[in-house]
């Protein structure tokens, strides 16, 4: 991988990343959104984890919707004190997956339910997989959203560069993103020791597959 990394990618695209999450430019989201917040909701979490929670729209909606008290993480300290300022009440943190994995105290808990909404994209995920896993309550679940692996071009693991084509002249910074097969995803969870127990597959109004949600047991 050359160029920047996810993090200096994240801080230099955090306020164009505020404005399109919160004034809905992403059209998929209007499927994505709902399909993730219903299924969290549907486990009727007392505390959650939000990982790579940006400026936190889904921990808001969570408590909103369910009474859950949120502890979201990031890497990016501006889309942490985006998260903050429009909702002081959740608990937001500015912490790398990788300095959780190195301390996973530092992620709190124990938590019901750990949410990661198209957030992640770091090559070696077992290492904060398994800080994750340390933080659930037995009954615990993870949910992870993702790019549907049907999409990837080539069918393969491995390093993309996000250009933001859909949002080009208005200055996004390329961004790189590691994707994963059905089979990467599958052994990933299996390494941390996560069991996959169902996956959800929210469409389009023709029927395609927009995303997948993995939802995985300890
Ligand atoms: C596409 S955004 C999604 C944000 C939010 N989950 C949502 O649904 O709008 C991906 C987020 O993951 C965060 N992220 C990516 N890699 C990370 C890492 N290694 N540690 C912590 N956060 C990370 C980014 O900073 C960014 O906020």
């Amino acid at each position: 991988m050359s160029g920047k990394t996810i993090r200096e990618s994240w801080d230099a695209n955090a306020a164009r990343w505020i404005d399109v999450a919160r004034e809905g430019r992403m059209p998929s989201r209007a499927v994505t959104s709902p399909a993730i917040l219903n299924a969290a909701a549907a486990l009727a979490p007392d505390r959650v984890l939000d990982l790579g929670c940006g400026e936190g729209w889904l921990a808001r909606a969570l408590t909103e919707k369910t009474g859950a008290r949120v502890t979201g993480i990031d890497t990016s300290a501006a889309l942490i004190k985006a998260a903050h300022t429009e909702d002081p009440e959740n608990d937001y943190r500015v912490l790398a997956y990788e300095d959780a994995a190195a301390d996973p105290a530092r992620l709190g808990g124990p938590y019901d339910l750990a949410i990661a909404n198209f957030a992640l994209f770091d090559e070696d995920l077992t290492p904060v997989l398994r800080a994750i896993a340390q933080t659930l309550t037995p009954q615990g679940r993870l949910l992870i959203q993702t790019l549907h692996p049907s999409l990837l071009d080539p069918q393969e693991d491995g390093w993309r560069t996000e250009k933001w084509d859909r949002f080009a002249g208005e200055g996004w910074t390329d961004m790189p993103l590691y994707l994963r097969t059905m089979e990467g995803w599958q052994a990933v969870l299996a390494a941390a020791g996560f069991k996959l127990e169902e996956t959800i597959e929210p469409r389009d109004s023709d029927g395609a597959p927009l995303s997948i949600i993995f939802a995985a047991s300890i």
